[in-house]
C-alpha cells in the first residue's frame, strides 16, 4: 500500500511540475510576444522628434520642439496636432511639407498641414479612393434652395451651395480634365430634378456627353447639345431677365427675395459645360457676342434669380479673364495638373496641384473655404430619379 502511495506522490509531483513549467512556458512566451508586439508598435510609431531634429524645426534656443498633443486615427485619415514652439508658425511646418511627407510614408497628395486654433495639424488621407455616394444621404426640400455637394473634410458634415445667395450665387467649377468636374454637375442637376419644382434648368452640353441623361427631367426647359442655339438661348435668358426686371418694377421691390413666396418666379439655373470651347478673344474672338450676354447675366441675374454655373477644363487668361473670375462669387476647385492653372483660380500656385483629384477640391466663397470630397453618383441612380421625374406629354 505504502509503495502505491508513494508511487502516487512522485506521479502528482511530475504532473504538479508539468502543469507549473507548462505556466512558465506560457507565461514566458505571453511576455515575448508582448515585447515583440510592443517593439513593433514602437517601430511603427513614427519618432517625430527624430524628424523635427534632422529637419531642424525647432526654435532657434534648440530647447522647444514640436510636442504632439493629440493624435486621432480612422480607416480614412491619420491625425496628428502640435504645439506650434514660440519663434515658429505653421509655415515652418509646411515648408518642411515634402520632408514630413515622406517621414509619414506619403505624398503630397495625400497630407494637409494646417493651423489649428494655434497647433499645427497635420492630416495623412490614406486612401485614395474616399468616395461618398450621393445616394447614401438623405436631403430634404427646404425653404432656401441647398444643393449638396459633398462632404467637408474638416468637420464631416455635407457642404451645400445656395444659387440664391447673395455671396454665393454663380457658380465656376473648374480642374483638370478627369478632376470630377461633370460628376460634381450630375450631382446639382440630380438634387434639383429630385427635390426642387421650383427651379428651371437651361442645359448647354458643349461636349455633347455630358448631360443628355436630363433631357427628359421636368425642370429642363431647354437642353441644347454642343453649341448648338447657345446664342439663342444666352439671349432668350437675357430677355427673361429683364422681363423679371419689369416685373419687380412692377411689384415695387428690388429683388425676387423681397416679394411674397407665392409671387416668386421660379429659380433659373443656366449651366455651360466646357467655356473653354467659346472663344472670347479679349472681347474680339468669334463668341464675343455670347460673352457680353454671359457677363450682363452674371452681373444682373442674382436679383431675378437666374444663376449660371460654368464649367472649365482650361482656366487661362484667355478663356477666363480675370475681370470674370470676379463675376463668381462661388468657385469649386478641383485638381488642377499647372500650377498656373491654381493659380488662376485660386490666387494660390499649390492648392490645387496638391489635390488627390476625383472630386476633391475647394469651395471656395466670400464667407469662407472649404476643402470638400465631392459626392460621386451612380449612372443608375440619375436615370432613376429622372425617370421619376420626367416631363409629362403636354409638358415635352
Ligand atoms: N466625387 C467623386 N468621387 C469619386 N470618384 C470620382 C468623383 N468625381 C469623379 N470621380 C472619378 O473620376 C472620373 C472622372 O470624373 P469626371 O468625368 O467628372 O471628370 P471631369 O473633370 O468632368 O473630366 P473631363 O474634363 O475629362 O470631362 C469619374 O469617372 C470617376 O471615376
Ligand atoms: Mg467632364
Amino acid at each position: 500500500m505504502e509503495d502505491v502511495k508513494k508511487d502516487d506522490n512522485i506521479i502528482g509531483t511530475l504532473v504538479n511540475s508539468l502543469i507549473d513549467s507548462g505556466f512558465m512556458v506560457g507565461k514566458l512566451s505571453w511576455k515575448f510576444t508582448k515585447w515583440c508586439f510592443d517593439g513593433w508598435v514602437n517601430l511603427e510609431k513614427p519618432k517625430f522628434n527624430i524628424l523635427f531634429e534632422e529637419t531642424k524645426l525647432y526654435n532657434s534656443n534648440k530647447k522647444n520642439k514640436p510636442i504632439l498633443k493629440k493624435e486621432n486615427h480612422t480607416n480614412k485619415t491619420d491625425v496628428y496636432i502640435f504645439t506650434i514652439p514660440t519663434g515658429l508658425s505653421i509655415l515652418d511646418f509646411t515648408k518642411r511639407k515634402e520632408q514630413i511627407a515622406q517621414f509619414l510614408h506619403t505624398d503630397l497628395q495625400h497630407i494637409k498641414i494646417e493651423n489649428k486654433n494655434n497647433l499645427a495639424c497635420i492630416t495623412v488621407y490614406k486612401d485614395d479612393a474616399i468616395e461618398y455616394f450621393y445616394e447614401d444621404y438623405q436631403f430634404q426640400m427646404t425653404k432656401d434652395i441647398q444643393i449638396p455637394l459633398g462632404i467637408n473634410l474638416e468637420n464631416w458634415n455635407v457642404v451645400y451651395w445656395n444659387p440664391n445667395e447673395t455671396n454665393s450665387c454663380h457658380l465656376l467649377i473648374a480642374g483638370n480634365t478627369g478632376a470630377g468636374k461633370s460628376t460634381l454637375v450630375y450631382i446639382i442637376l440630380t438634387y434639383i430634378i429630385q427635390y426642387r419644382d421650383d427651379v428651371d434648368l437651361y442645359l448647354q452640353d458643349v461636349k455633347k456627353v455630358d448631360m443628355p441623361y436630363f433631357v427628359d427631367a421636368k425642370q429642363v426647359v431647354r437642353y441644347n447639345p454642343g453649341k448648338d442655339y447657345a446664342d439663342e438661348t444666352i439671349a432668350a435668358l437675357v430677355d427673361e431677365m429683364n422681363a423679371r426686371y419689369d416685373y419687380l418694377t412692377e411689384k415695387k421691390v428690388r429683388s425676387m427675395s423681397e416679394l411674397k413666396p407665392k409671387d416668386r418666379l421660379n429659380s433659373i439655373i443656366y449651366v455651360v459645360e466646357e467655356l473653354a470651347v467659346f472663344k472670347y478673344g479679349n472681347g474680339k474672338g468669334k463668341d464675343a457676342k455670347f460673352f457680353e450676354k454671359l457677363r450682363l447675366i452674371l452681373e444682373q441675374g442674382r436679383a431675378v434669380n437666374i444663376t449660371v454655373i460654368c464649367i472649365t477644363q482650361s482656366p487661362y487668361s484667355s478663356t477666363l479673364p480675370g475681370e470674370w473670375k470676379a463675376n463668381f462669387p462661388c468657385i469649386v476647385g478641383l485638381k488642377t495638373r499647372t500650377q498656373e492653372a491654381s493659380k488662376v483660380i485660386t490666387g494660390d500656385y499649390e492648392l490645387l496641384t496638391n489635390l488627390r483629384g476625383r472630386g476633391h477640391g475647394y469651395l471656395l466663397s466670400p464667407q469662407k473655404d472649404i476643402e470638400f470630397q465631392a459626392f460621386n453618383i451612380k449612372l443608375d441612380t440619375i436615370k432613376k430619379i429622372v425617370e421619376k421625374n420626367k416631363k409629362t406629354d403636354s409638358e415635352k
